[in-house]
């Protein structure tokens, strides 16, 4: 098991970049086996969650070259369909996968998927999707097996804009006979992302985030280069250490428009924020005010950023509210808050954090990823030592965050207890 050791209290100064985006980096691995053709890819983060997908494509038999942050996949001699259960469960976003396969080769095995556990998760909105456009499902004991003659383009009403649902219909309905028409369609960046890498190998999609998409199905698509988006939660995640700790720190590789609700929120708490181009300052105020957050699908305060203020609010002057409407189960890190000496209420779906004048280190335990990195923040935060264990959860979606921290000033390192 490893374990992230901090000794709190660094202000952290200076200039840090953000990697590539988690979020868009798994559907647009994706995009490669659809692709007979070489896909290849630049600014894939190296965290756990593209390994286990890269791992998961050369079982299925692409070939894969990887070079720092440059990727090309092949996919030309893929000769299996079926996802293997062990795989799939390490992460959720294994899921999207499916819709391309069932995309290129008309089949796809593949059970449910696992990832953090901050709620029920189910795939209903998938598997509604994948039956509109003509496939047929069929549940045996822990596989679903997908197959089709042939996708054919529908209309589809998502009864929630879920980004998971949203990527599968794309990546499902690049090759079906006709259009495909999402309404309600999630519109998170990495959907306009996905779709912008699609339409760059010859795909013909269209209002990618917006609330309508359509896709017109084409019957080939040829190589292409790609630079994925910068990782929008990670530019959060850094921005939020330092409204924590104090200090001034900017933020290169980014795009500043993806996270203006977040921006908006750090400027309520009484951060000055600058932004120059790709590149965000945020200078921490003596003081944090409390602000309240809601969290809502995109363009609405991102649920992935709502454990990181739960963390940086214990310490603002007064009352805070977070009310948590996506995931039903986000809470867990406020127990390990509590107890590092934070005033915290978990009602059913908000809490009420009063803030404190001190956190005190404590060993707490990081039970998602979102939530682990919020107890590294709450730990650079504190009095004392914290220890953060289980941080396999950090590691799968945040590429170096330790390095990262400490060319700030922060005093964190990495510990393997055996
Ligand atoms: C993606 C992101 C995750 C982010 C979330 C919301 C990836 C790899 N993960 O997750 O970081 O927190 O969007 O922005 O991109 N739902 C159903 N049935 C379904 C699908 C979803 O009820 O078939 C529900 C979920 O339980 C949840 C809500 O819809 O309550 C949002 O889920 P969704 O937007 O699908 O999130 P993910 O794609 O899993």
């Amino acid at each position: 098991m490893l374990s992230y050791i901090i000794k709190g209290g660094n202000k952290l100064y200076g200039k840090v970049k953000v990697s590539g985006s988690k979020n868009a980096a798994l559907p647009i691995i994706a995009t490669s086996i659809l692709n007979e053709e070489p896909v290849t890819l630049y600014n894939i983060p190296d965290i756990e969650d593209t390994k286990i997908t890269l791992d998961i494509l050369k079982i299925l038999g692409c070939k894969i070259t990887r070079n720092h942050d440059k990727i090309t996949i092949c996919s030309k001699d893929m000769n299996k369909t079926a996802i293997p259960k062990e795989l799939m469960h390490k992460l959720r976003s294994t899921v999207v996968l499916a819709g391309a396969i069932i995309g290129r080769f008309k089949e796809a095995t593949f059970s449910y998927p696992g990832g953090c556990n901050i709620g029920a998760r189910p795939i209903d909105l998938h598997l509604d999707a994948f039956q509109k456009l003509g496939i047929t499902i069929d549940e045996k004991e822990d596989y679903i097996h997908c197959r089709c003659k042939e996708i054919i383009g529908k209309r589809i009403k998502l009864k929630f804009p879920s980004v998971g649902a949203t990527e599968n219909i794309i990546l499902a309905s690049v090759y079906a006979k006709g259009a495909t028409h999402i309404t309600n369609a999630a519109k998170e960046p990495e959907i306009k992302d996905l779709a912008k890498c699609l339409n760059s190998m010859g795909a013909k999609i269209y209002g990618a985030g917006t609330s309508e998409i359509t896709i017109f199905g084409v019957k080939k698509l040829h190589k292409t280069e790609y630079k994925i988006m910068s990782d929008r939660i990670e530019t959060g995640t850094m921005l939020g250490a330092v409204a924590g700790v104090g200090g001034k720190i900017t933020v290169e590789n980014t795009n500043p428009e993806n996270l203006l609700t977040v921006l908006y929120s750090f400027k309520e708490m009484g951060c000055k924020i600058t932004i120059n181009r790709d590149k965000i300052t945020l200078k921490a105020p003596n003081e944090l005010k409390p602000v309240n957050i809601e969290t809502q699908p995109y363009p609405g305060f991102p649920t992935d950023m709502q454990p990181i203020m739960g963390a940086i609010l214990t310490k603002a002057d007064g009352k805070s509210v977070i009310t948590e409407n996506i995931f039903e189960n986000r809470f867990k890190y406020a127990e390990e808050l509590i107890r590092m000496g934070a005033n915290i209420i978990q009602n059913d779906k908000s809490l009420e954090i009063e803030g404190v004048n001190t956190l005190t280190g404590k060993d707490v335990m990081s039970k998602d990823l979102r939530g682990g990195a919020a107890l590294v923040i709450a730990g650079l935060m504190s009095e004392g030592i914290t220890k953060v264990e289980n941080i396999e959860y950090i590691l799968r979606g945040y590429e170096n965050i330790d390095k990262k921290l400490k060319s700030l000033g922060a005093n964190i390192k990495k510990e393997k207890v055996v």
